[in-house]
């Protein structure tokens, strides 16, 4: 979620930011605190309703599948348990670095440098894409779907996880620290996209009260992660000794690639008319990959 990437910020200025880096969204949470965001991957989706979601959305089985803005490959081995192939793409050479030792003998587990609008990946190879709090967060992220389209084969699905904007308490902190951000038309956005959107309530359960503290304080300004702190100690009063548990509202997106087209008549007479959009050519790694 956008939040996540800029606690703090407002829409048009991460728009700004977005625009002036070029094509790689800022992610200050996993890029400068990377040991603590590992922690909060750790506490996240504690039941794994997420998955169990995704589960029934997608067949990962003998899929070859590819993580996006894969961070430091938290998610691959998951991945890798059902998937034939998988390959981790991320623009930051020390997550790329951190996810590449992660996977260390996974036979069939790659990570590559890249982003989402310039996938190292041939046309039509993917199964199914997976992009976790990363790239797709909204308006703007239009070619990066297309770079989707022309990665998956026919029928392929895309599938983005993101934190719920509307799901109290942690949207309600997620707003104040992004009030321009409208929850409606990021939803608007992806379902004229093509996507359907599933919620789903998890559980986050941090192992004690200094890891949940460290973990909200990357996620949101230092007003607004007081108030949060605050909040989920009254939560989980009487077990401040233990482990403490907050409500986390996630929205997953799934939106297919389309099949094959039909040719419906002579490709000589239809060749100039039907020829198919110029594709994006197929990225090398980027730079110091
Ligand atoms: C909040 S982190 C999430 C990492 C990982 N998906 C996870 O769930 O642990 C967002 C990630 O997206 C990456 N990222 C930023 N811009 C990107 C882009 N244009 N394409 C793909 N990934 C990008 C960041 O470097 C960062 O690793």
């Amino acid at each position: 979620m956008l939040i996540l990437e800029h606690p703090g910020a407002d829409t048009l200025a991460l728009v700004r930011i977005f625009r002036r880096r070029g094509e790689v969204v800022p992610s200050p949470n996993i890029w400068y605190h990377p040991e603590t965001y590992a922690r909060e991957n750790e506490a996240q989706d504690s039941d794994g309703a997420v998955w169990a979601l995704l589960a029934r959305l997608v067949s990962w089985a003998g899929a070859d599948v590819v993580d996006v803005g894969c961070g430091d490959g938290f998610h691959l081995p998951r991945l890798a348990v059902a998937a034939k192939s998988v390959t981790g793409v991320e623009p930051h050479p020390a997550l790329v670095r951190a996810a590449r030792r992660r996977v260390d003998g996974h036979d069939h587990v790659t990570v590559r440098r890249g982003t989402a609008q310039r996938l190292p990946l041939p046309e039509a190879s993917v199964d199914v894409l997976h992009a976790r709090t990363a790239y797709f967060f909204g308006p703007g992220c239009e070619p990066g779907l297309r770079e989707a389209d022309r990665v998956l084969r026919p029928g392929g699905a895309l599938v983005v996880v993101d934190l719920d904007a509307r799901d109290e308490p942690y949207g309600e902190w997620m707003r104040a620290d992004l009030p321009r951000y409208r929850a409606d038309a990021v939803d608007e956005f992806f379902a004229e996209a093509g996507f359907t959107c599933h919620r789903v309530r998890t559980r986050w359960r941090f192992p004690d009260r200094a890891a949940m503290e460290a973990i909200l304080r990357i996620e949101f300004s230092p007003r607004t992660a007081e108030r949060a702190i605050v909040e989920t100690l009254r939560r989980n009063r009487g077990t401040e000794g233990g482990p403490l548990d907050l409500p986390v509202g996630y929205r997953v997106l799934l939106r297919h690639a389309p099949a094959a087209p039909v040719v419906v008549s002579p490709p000589s007479a239809r060749s100039t008319a039907l020829s198919p959009p110029s594709r994006v050519s197929v990225a090398d790694d980027l730079p110091g990959s």
